[in-house]
């Protein structure tokens, strides 16, 4: 039964750790065709993914930071959102914005996926963001906000009792 977006939203956990089960590469393309409905800086859709599914490559896409990306080696397929700066300058938002398109879209196939942050992050040689981009040869042009891990999830955390802040008409 389709899930209802509500119950998609409130189940959502980040996910770090993996069962071996692989997922269909129609799961992954479906869960990144549903990002491209997500909104963008004057329209202009800049966020483009690299999926990489070569465990050596996503083990070294891990080391690209210097800490906490491991999931991005354990998991079924790692994500790398990249935006494509000569269209907008508001990458960061527009990186964010479809990102969290990506771990809705992934919870919806029941697909396990956690945001491994690469901005303003050490990685090994240069900043994390500049190890990746010479990993996988993305051009200058292009910003990296961070990766996301995919894989089928070995434990679900308990979805979260949370209130929204809210103030009325004014602070
Ligand atoms: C901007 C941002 C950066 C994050 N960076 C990381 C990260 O580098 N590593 C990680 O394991 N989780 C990261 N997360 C996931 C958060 O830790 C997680 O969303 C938070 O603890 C709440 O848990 P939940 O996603 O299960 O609700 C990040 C999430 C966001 C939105």
């Amino acid at each position: 039964m389709e899930k209802t977006f509500e119950e998609i939203v409130k189940n959502r956990r980040s996910i770090r750790s993996f069962t071996e089960e692989h997922i269909p590469d129609e799961t992954i393309n479906k869960i990144i065709e549903l990002t491209a409905y997500a909104p963008s800086s004057w329209g202009g859709h800049p966020v483009e993914f690299i999926v990489i599914r070569d465990r050596e490559t996503m083990q070294e896409l891990a080391r690209c930071k210097q800490m906490g990306a491991g999931p991005l080696a354990f998991g079924d397929a790692a994500i790398v959102p990249i935006v494509d700066t000569r269209k907008l300058e508001l990458w960061v938002e527009d990186a964010a914005v479809a990102s969290t398109y990506l771990l809705l879209a992934a919870e919806s196939c029941g697909v396990g996926a956690c945001w491994i942050h690469m901005k303003d992050r050490k990685g090994h040689t240069n900043s994390a963001p500049e190890d990746i981009r010479q990993l996988l040869h993305i051009p200058e042009y292009y910003e990296i906000l961070n990766a996301v891990s995919l894989g089928m999830p070995k434990k679900r955390p308990e979805s979260r009792t949370v209130q929204a802040r809210i103030h009325h008409e004014s602070y």
